[in-house]
């Protein structure tokens, strides 16, 4: 919860009642810890297969730890046995995902005043 309050609410300004939601309690979290046990990273899987939530602190990164959590995510999916992933993806970094394997799919959107776009990945 704090990366993730750091990341989208303090620095991308999404309103803190839009930010944390009903998923939480039902989701897997992923959190990726420094060497001195700073969490800096985290995402979510929520039982039907979509992803969310990914963030790393600013200071850290173009580190790889995105991917890592992304990988995790991915594992833990393929673990429950779903099909596939999907994600609502912040348009600005769908190369990002689209890195990992993932086709964005239909039209730019809007979300909390960011521009976003579906992506998906079958496994
Ligand atoms: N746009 C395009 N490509 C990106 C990117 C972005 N915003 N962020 C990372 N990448 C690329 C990197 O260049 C890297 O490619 P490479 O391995 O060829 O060098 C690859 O994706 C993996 O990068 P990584 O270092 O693992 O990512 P990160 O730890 O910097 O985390 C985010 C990536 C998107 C999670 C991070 O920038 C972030 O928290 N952003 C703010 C929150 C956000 O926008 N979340 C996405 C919500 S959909």
């Amino acid at each position: 919860m704090p990366v993730r309050h750091e990341v989208f609410v303090i620095e991308q300004q999404v309103p803190p009642e839009l930010e944390l939601d009903e998923f939480d309690a039902i989701s897997t979290h992923v959190v990726a810890y420094s060497k001195t046990n700073e969490p800096v990273g985290t995402g979510r899987l929520l039982p039907d297969g979509h992803i969310g939530r990914v963030a790393v602190l600013k200071p850290w990164r173009g580190q790889g730890i995105g991917r890592q959590i992304m990988q995790a995510l991915m594992q833990q999916a393929r673990q429950q046995q779903l099909p596939g992933v999907e994600l609502s993806a912040q348009y600005h970094a769908r190369s990002f995902y689209e890195d990992m394997g993932f086709q964005a799919e239909g039209d730019i959107y809007m979300e909390a005043g960011i521009e976003h776009i579906a992506m998906r990945l079958a496994f």
